[in-house]
């Protein structure tokens, strides 16, 4: 356990990595928007047992949220993140200013491009949403020369984007995803809880509870059915898609096709608070 260096310019920044290259040691970087939970400090843990250094980066990134999203109202806590991290193997909390990352300004990036994929499910909700996602893990990677960058399996379509640009644009790291942390009541840990009122708290219990429904069906056509119609009569629980994905191309399983093996995908508002969610299943084994 070490306390972490907090550096937020990309010359400290460079200079610290630099530092640790010329001595042979390696790099894991887990990009984060701060406000940590133990699904965050899992994913330093995994960093720091395959790693010899670890980098954290705190950034809310503008460029990932829409028009009348939670940008501003993102919990935001340095302080505490990095009391978060004494706790961990991290050895640097690479916090920037947005002029650090984007010194045209956000509005002024060359974005990457999602493609396809990004404009399904998450990104048709929020449109522009992973453009600005991967446009920023691009930067920050560029910035930290990890050799592998440490996700978490509960943002699913984000894990399998950045991916699919690491291999396109030949950058030259691993991506290494970690599986999801829940709570007792298996409610996947995510940043957005600490907005959910005790009742609203309850009320989003309904999706990892219709991901276990899915689990215990025979068929992708069942599980799509009982998970959606558990969660689609939850009170106070909107839910945007629940779907199940082919997870080597995240395209839509098609009713009828019995697949094997799929990943339900589930997004859904709880007041004003969206959450979402996964769950491997397999089928007739
Ligand atoms: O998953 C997140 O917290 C963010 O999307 C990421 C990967 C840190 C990019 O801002």
């Amino acid at each position: 356990m070490t306390t972490p260096v907090i550096v937020s310019s990309a010359a400290q920044l460079r200079e610290l990595t630099q530092s640790w290259r010329e001595k042979g040691q390696s790099i894991g970087f887990v990009p984060t928007m701060g406000s940590l939970h133990e699904g965050h400090l899992a994913l330093v843990e995994a960093a720091a047992s395959e790693t010899d250094r670890v980098v954290v980066s705190i950034f809310v990134n503008p460029l990932q949220f829409g028009a009348g999203e939670d940008f501003d109202r993102y919990p935001r806590s340095l302080t505490q993140d990095a009391l978060a991290l004494s706790t961990t193997s991290a050895d640097a909390i690479f916090a920037p200013s947005v002029e650090e990352i984007y010194p045209d300004g956000p509005g002024a990036t060359p974005t990457q491009s999602s493609g396809p994929v990004g404009l399904l499910f998450e990104g048709l909700s929020r449109p522009g949403h992973f453009d600005g996602m991967l446009t920023v893990v691009a930067r920050l990677c560029d910035l930290v020369g990890p050799d592998r960058a440490y996700f978490g399996q509960k943002d699913a379509q984000q894990l399998f984007l950045i991916r699919h640009m690491v291999k396109q644009e030949g950058l030259p790291l691993e991506v290494v995803s970690v599986p999801t942390i829940r709570g007792v009541d298996r409610l996947a840990l995510s940043s957005r809880n600490a907005f959910l009122s005790a009742e609203e708290h309850q009320r989003a219990l309904a999706i990892p509870r219709a991901l276990e429904i899915a689990r215990g069906c025979s068929s992708a056509d069942q599980a799509r059915a009982q998970a959606r119609s558990y969660v689609e009569s939850a009170p106070g629980v909107e839910v945007d898609y629940l779907e199940i994905v082919d997870p080597e191309t995240f395209e839509p399983c098609a009713p009828g096709t019995n697949p094997r093996e799929g990943l339900m995908i589930v997004a859904a508002t709880i007041g004003a608070t969206r959450l979402i969610d996964n769950q491997v299943l397999a089928f007739g084994q």
